[in-house]
């Protein structure tokens, strides 16, 4: 064959395969999202992470509106930046949409955590864990957050402190108390010591030799599941009722095994540590750059604390329900931080959106980052200012915890250990941030840069 006839060649097959791609499931043909693919495999991978991700999807959205296609890690995606959009991904046509992780990711959690699954599976694991974490559930721990906060901030006193280091340690805790009830303490070092291991691994290369990463992680994530199959073991010869996470995954008439209880429970720290650990660290940010707010949240707090007579001033549950001001600054972080800036989803068919073709295979991307930072949803987007909550906002525009069957079912927790964490801060202790802080590191949340180290004292 020549040159000419090669190109011929690979012009036609080029032509067929574009032709059999912008066809619509009705036989309709439709065109791709408008955008650019960048360089073969690498795609603009580079362009994406080589700087600020939001300085990326904002040109985009000027170039080419609010849904386009591009190429990241490998893979073709559709990034879409509109509450009715991420709707229809989410919610309404969530069913063509599957969850996608990277395969390292899967490999460490575990095939069959929550996350990685849709229908019957995925709603039976969703009943057990929504389960542990209602209202109902969760009100029983609140004196035992309240001496975790407690315990975490005395021995900040006096301290530089890194803030999302030491977030993680009481994030963690609670997630521990959250799954295993009072028990955790028992296990808490050495579930510490394997998980602090297994999650060096989450972003690595995937291959299991030794000395790499990879391997380290695996091993922490086979002892972490022999130190859950002992703690069944112990639960299943004490025959006692539970109401924490592992109780109800352990009651269930239908039972799980044991792999897919370690797997969700490795799943479930995961989900909870870091992300209410990045949400903490930006209102400690927000609350010294801006006096006023912390003076009204401080206000409130000491109200409550008012009330209560004696050393010990316990929280309870109906306190938490007294924070109106303090929950409106939760609320203003999530959305002016979007820790989660996007997620995936993976096209199970081709799909029809909007006008374009989506194809089967291809990644989808809601970006909550966008969404929370448009000015047709929140005037003046780069303002902190909590009392904008004071009005709910409009449909779809605010989605710290997703949206749909797999939107996040620890909400309320994360909710609560913050306000408790929030209580005892303003009204005990004062702070203020060491260095520059400007910067944000995506490490995969975003965060202050450098994790916000702060100097931290008793204020009387
Ligand atoms: C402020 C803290 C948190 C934020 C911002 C957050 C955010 C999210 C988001 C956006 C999702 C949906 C992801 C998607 O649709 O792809 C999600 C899912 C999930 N979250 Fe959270 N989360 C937080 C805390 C927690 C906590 C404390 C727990 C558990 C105690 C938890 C457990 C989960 C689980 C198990 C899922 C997967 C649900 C499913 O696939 O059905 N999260 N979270």
């Amino acid at each position: 064959m020549d040159s000419t006839t090669i190109f011929c060649f690979l012009f036609c097959s080029f032509l067929f395969l574009s032709l059999l791609k912008s066809r619509g499931s009705g036989g309709r043909r439709l065109p791709l999202p408008p955008g650019s693919l960048g360089w073969p495999y690498i795609g603009e991978t580079l362009q994406l992470y080589s700087q600020n991700p939001n300085v990326f999807f904002a040109s985009k959205v000027r170039k080419y509106g609010s849904i386009f296609k591009t190429h990241i890690l490998g893979c073709p995606c559709v990034m879409i930046s509109s509450p009715e959009a991420a709707r229809h991904v989410l919610v309404t046509r969530a069913h063509l949409f599957k969850p996608t992780y990277p395969a390292s990711k899967e490999r460490m959690l575990g095939k069959q955590a929550i996350f990685f699954h849709q229908g019957e599976y995925h709603a039976k694991l969703r009943r057990l864990v929504m389960r542990a974490f209602t209202p109902e559930s969760i009100r029983n721990i609140v004196s035992d957050i309240e001496s975790v906060a407690v315990e975490s901030l005395k021995s900040w006193e006096g301290q530089l402190v890194n803030t999302f280091q030491e977030m993680k340690t009481y994030t963690f805790n609670v997630a521990l108390l959250s799954i295993f009830g009072k028990d955790e303490v028992l296990y808490r070092e050495d579930l510490k010591r394997c998980y602090c291991i297994l999650e060096k691994g989450y972003n690595s290369m995937p291959i299991n030799l030794p000395g790499t990463l990879f391997h380290k992680s695996m091993k922490a994530r086979k002892e972490l599941a022999r130190i859950l199959a002992d703690i069944l073991s112990i639960r299943r010869q004490m025959n006692q009722n539970h109401t924490d996470l592992l109780g109800s995954f352990m009651g269930d008439k239908e039972g799980l095994t044991d792999e897919q209880v370690a797997d969700n429970i490795i799943g479930v720290i995961f989900a909870a540590r870091d992300t209410t650990a990045s949400v903490l660290t930006w209102i400690l940010k927000y609350l010294a750059e801006n006096p006023s707010v912390l003076q009204v949240v401080t206000e409130e707090q000491e109200a409550i604390r008012g009330e209560k007579c004696g050393e010990e001033k316990i929280l309870s549950w109906a306190d938490t329900k007294k924070m109106p001001i303090t929950s409106r600054v939760i609320q203003e972080t999530h959305r002016i931080a979007s820790i989660l800036s996007f997620t995936f989803r993976e096209a199970v068919e081709d799909v029809e959106f909007e006008g374009y073709l989506i194809p089967k295979g291809w990644k989808v991307l809601p970006l909550f980052r966008n969404i929370h930072h448009s000015p047709d949803n929140f005037p003046q987007p780069e303002k902190f200012d909590p009392s904008r909550f004071e009005v709910a906002p409009k449909p779809n525009t605010f989605l710290p915890f997703g949206s749909g069957t797999h939107s996040c079912p620890g909400n309320e927790l994360a909710k609560l250990e913050i306000l408790i964490f929030i209580h005892h801060l303003t009204t005990m202790y004062r702070w203020s941030v060491v260095g520059p802080q400007n910067g944000i590191q995506y490490g995969p949340f975003a965060l202050p840069q450098n994790g916000l180290p702060i100097r931290f004292s008793l204020k009387r």
